[in-house]
């Protein structure tokens, strides 16, 4: 089969497109014939083995040391389950499904296995059956960036008639994040750049700022919940003021507070707020498998509309 192999961290181009064996299912495993994967932020960090000093030590325990421990890369993906193992339960052969792969990684490849069962660890893989009116690129940009929104959006308390800023509103988890809260009853304030403001209007905010024109210390605005959905990683003068910008009680969190561990009951919660039609993914661009080095690129560039989807199959 076809696999984007990486065999030692550094910039896109140490994804080779290469032919390597098909798996082969364990007992308690399924073959996906993938569809779709994404293309993310933390794929890139995997890739590049680049992050501050303090993560260093976790991202080489959970990814590898010298090289990724895993050669396939890839944490998202949508496409069909071809076979399963004889412990199988709660997939047949020809479901559809959509996943986060966890720390085995492996969607940038035409198969994987995956295990049936749930997560008892951070970065265990999840699995579930596709929402039902997505497209496999959707699925596929959808578990982790949808996941990731929900539970801070849901940690973060988001209540009815509360006024919520989203830092980062045109992002991966951002896009999610604006229609989740909005789903939530709450009155939603996005920030992105110029280019972005129309497309976080179209996804329900009610008001929009573009960080790159407006100064918010001149704002008389206060929020009951700020989600800085962009991370710790990237700073504006926007966010070095927004702590200011709460209600008395109000409270700031970033999508950078930790690492969740994320289960299939949030996975099958965001499948249902698809399915009923409250939120719809966001893709901005998509490539074919064999030019993923360049939708590393633009995932590097720290500015991509919503999600990047990697066609295959
Ligand atoms: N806690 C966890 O386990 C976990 C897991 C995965 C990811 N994350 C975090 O989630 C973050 C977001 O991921 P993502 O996939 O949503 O990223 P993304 O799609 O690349 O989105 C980045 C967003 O940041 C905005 N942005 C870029 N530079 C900015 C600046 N200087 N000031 C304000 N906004 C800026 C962009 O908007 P414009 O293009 O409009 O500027 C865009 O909306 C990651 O960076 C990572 O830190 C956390």
């Amino acid at each position: 089969m076809k696999a984007i192999v990486c065999t030692k961290y550094g910039p896109p181009e140490v994804l080779e497109l290469k032919e390597v064996e098909k798996p082969i299912p364990n007992d308690n495993e399924v073959l996906i014939k993938i569809h779709a994967a994404s293309a993310t932020v933390s794929d890139s960090i995997v890739r590049s083995g680049k992050v501050n000093f303090l993560l260093w030590l976790p991202l080489r325990i959970f990814v590898g040391f010298k090289r990724p421990r895993k050669s396939i890369l890839g944490l998202e993906l949508a496409g069909e389950v071809e076979q399963i193992g004889k412990n199988v339960r709660r997939f047949k052969i020809g479901d559809i499904v959509f996943a986060f792969t966890g720390k085995r990684f492996g969607a940038y490849a035409e198969y994987t296995c995956l295990p049936e069962d749930g997560v008892s660890m951070p970065g265990d893989c999840i699995l579930a059956l596709k929402p039902s009116n997505l497209t496999f690129e959707e699925a596929a940009a959808s578990p982790t960036r949808g996941t990731l929104a929900l539970h801070f959006l849901k940690n973060g308390n988001v209540q009815n008639g509360q006024k919520v800023l989203i830092y980062g509103a045109s992002g991966g988890v951002g896009t999610f994040a604006v229609q989740i809260a909005k789903h939530f009853g709450a009155r939603v304030t996005g920030v992105c750049s110029t280019s972005n403001l129309e497309l976080v209007k179209s996804l329900g905010a009610d008001e929009v700022i573009d960080y790159t024109k407006e100064d918010p210390s001149k704002s008389t605005e206060h929020y009951d919940l700020i989600f800085d959905a962009v991370g710790k990683r990237k700073s504006s003068k926007f966010k070095s003021q927004c702590k200011k910008a709460l209600t008395p009680n109000g409270k700031y969190i970033s999508v950078d507070d930790g690492t969740p561990k994320i289960g299939t009951e949030l996975l099958l919660l965001l499948k249902e707020l698809i399915e009923t039609g409250k939120i719809k993914p966001v893709i901005g661009k998509s490539f074919p498998l064999d030019q993923i080095v360049e939708a590393h690129k633009h995932v590097d560039t720290g500015h991509k509309k919503g999600n990047l989807t990697i066609t295959i199959n």
